[in-house]
């Protein structure tokens, strides 16, 4: 069998890709890079928000089209499989495998089966799957938790993902043994609500360590970076800023979802914060890590958002400061709270906001970026970047980070590196030698690539 997979949406997802794709490799498939030469193609998809169904939406209008020149199985996996609108999509396009969140490891059992197969369970031995680590990958993801407790009145999350259950510590470290040993350098712990991990439905789980322990454990397993996604502000606690400051591999980078700056738009959002214990979470962070990068999610345009709620989301964003954002224009979904009983405010007014809510974010992330110039940074080289002559990477603070190719720094790596330029969205550098000189940069092929690092001779 040849198979290709597309993946939507957010880390957990990739995570999932990976592990739905090494139990394929292991039943014998070969995966393949495109639709054309797979004769299974399995979309994993994302929810959250109404442009990635419509995405998923086209995609399988495509397959089901080619469907007819040529044997193909089609399969869906992933937050929209788990839904009414989802299992409505697969019915219409002839979608032969189904496969909700909690269900991937039937992906065998599904292939076997000669009719149309959904599995929708939710099933804890999942935690106990250890995917074989990433192959020649310096970085790897690492699920420690799956669902989520709360109830985000915009959010859907709860309801394809289930409530949270936490993978215990045993299993967390042997799968982060694993990745050590195939070589990853950078992890990233993964969950809805990483804070809230080993305490599912409100009750502590015995054996398991609070988040900020876990912190503390997984830096000592001797792997050089661990960062973390995603926060949610109400289980955020102290201890996580002192964990992260006492234990030197995590790196100094935190994104604490805030999506309103509005008291009043956070409790209809029933986000269990006010703005103050937010920005109290940020001074704890900062107090004990007085270098963090900040990173939050906004969400602008929630159903009754005011003028004046947005000024204090805008306000907000000056009080911090942060680094960079996520920003989504709130999209209703079907089946949440706030689809149920809110009306959507009209486009014009979300995509005004959205728009002064980006020209606020490029002013901080160019402030912020600026401040590195002419400071050392590590960055963990991934590869190639776009540009002919050039390596992409990122630092420890998250910051997409460009370099030239140099002898001695031409391919994967953590090197340590001078930033001579930055924009809002991007670093660029030169890679470090063992005594703080500069590489020689290797010679570059293109003229445009070239004119590209420009800048780092005039600073
Ligand atoms: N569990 C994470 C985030 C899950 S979804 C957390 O709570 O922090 C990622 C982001 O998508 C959210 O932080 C939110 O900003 C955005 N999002 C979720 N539902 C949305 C909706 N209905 N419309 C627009 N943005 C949404
Ligand atoms: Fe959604 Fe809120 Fe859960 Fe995040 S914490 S996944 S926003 S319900
Ligand atoms: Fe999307 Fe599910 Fe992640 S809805 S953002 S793929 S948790």
């Amino acid at each position: 069998m040849k198979a290709h997979l597309i993946t939507y949406g957010c880390q957990m997802n990739e995570y999932d890709t990976h592990l739905v794709q090494s139990q394929l490799v292991s039943l014998g498939a070969d995966i393949v890079d495109g639709v054309d030469e797979a004769d299974f193609v399995l979309i994993n998809t994302c929810a959250v928000r109404g442009k990635p169904v419509d995405k998923v939406r086209s995609v399988l209008g495509e397959l089901r089209k080619l469907k007819t020149q040529r044997p193909l199985v089609v399969g869906m996996m992933g937050c929209l499989a788990q839904l009414e609108e989802g299992q409505q999509m697969a019915r219409k396009f002839e979608v032969d495998v189904l496969l909700g969140p909690g269900s991937l490891l039937d992906i065998g059992k599904a292939l076997e089966s000669n009719e149309r197969f959904w599995g929708l369970q939710f099933k804890d031995e999942l935690h106990g799957h250890i995917p074989p680590p990433p192959a020649g990958k310096l970085q790897a993801h690492l699920t420690i938790m799956r669902g989520c407790d709360h109830h985000c009145t915009y959010c859907i999350v709860p309801t394809t993902r289930g409530p949270q259950v936490s993978r215990s510590p045993d299993d967390i470290l042997r799968e982060l043994d694993m990745q050590l040993a195939a070589g990853v350098q950078e992890v990233t712990l993964l969950g809805q609500n990483v804070n809230a991990y080993g305490v599912d439905g409100g009750a502590k789980l015995a054996g398991y360590p609070s988040f900020a322990d876990l912190l503390r454990l997984v830096g000592r397993s001797g792997v050089s970076r661990v960062k973390f996604t995603t926060s949610h502000p109400m289980n955020f606690t102290e201890d996580v800023a002192a964990a992260m400051a006492e234990t030197p591999a995590v790196c100094e980078f935190v994104h604490l979802p805030v999506q309103s700056g509005s008291d009043r738009v956070l409790r209809r959002m029933a986000r269990e914060y006010t703005r103050e214990q937010y920005l109290s979470h940020i001074a704890d962070i900062r107090r004990h890590l007085p270098h963090a990068v900040l990173a939050t999610d906004i969400i602008v345009g929630f159903p009754g958002e005011t003028e004046e709620d947005f000024q204090d989301t805008l306000s907000l964003y000056d009080e911090v400061g942060y680094d960079s954002a996520y920003m989504f224009i709130y999209s209703p979904r079907p089946g949440t709270p706030s689809y149920k009983h809110f009306a959507d405010l009209p486009r014009e007014v979300k995509t005004e906001r959205l728009q002064r809510l980006i020209v606020k974010q490029k002013e901080w992330s160019a402030r912020r970026n600026a401040a590195h110039v002419g400071s050392i940074q590590e960055v963990l080289i991934r590869g190639d970047a776009h540009s002919e002559g050039f390596l992409e990477g990122h630092t420890r603070g998250n910051h997409p980070t460009v370099v030239s190719r140099a002898i001695g720094a031409d391919g994967p790596g953590v090197y340590r590196v001078r930033i001579g330029h930055a924009t809002p969205h991007m670093m660029y550098g030169r890679v470090l030698g063992e005594g703080g000189q500069e590489l020689p940069e290797l010679p570059r092929l293109n003229p445009e690539a070239a004119a590209m690092s420009a800048p780092l001779q005039m600073a």
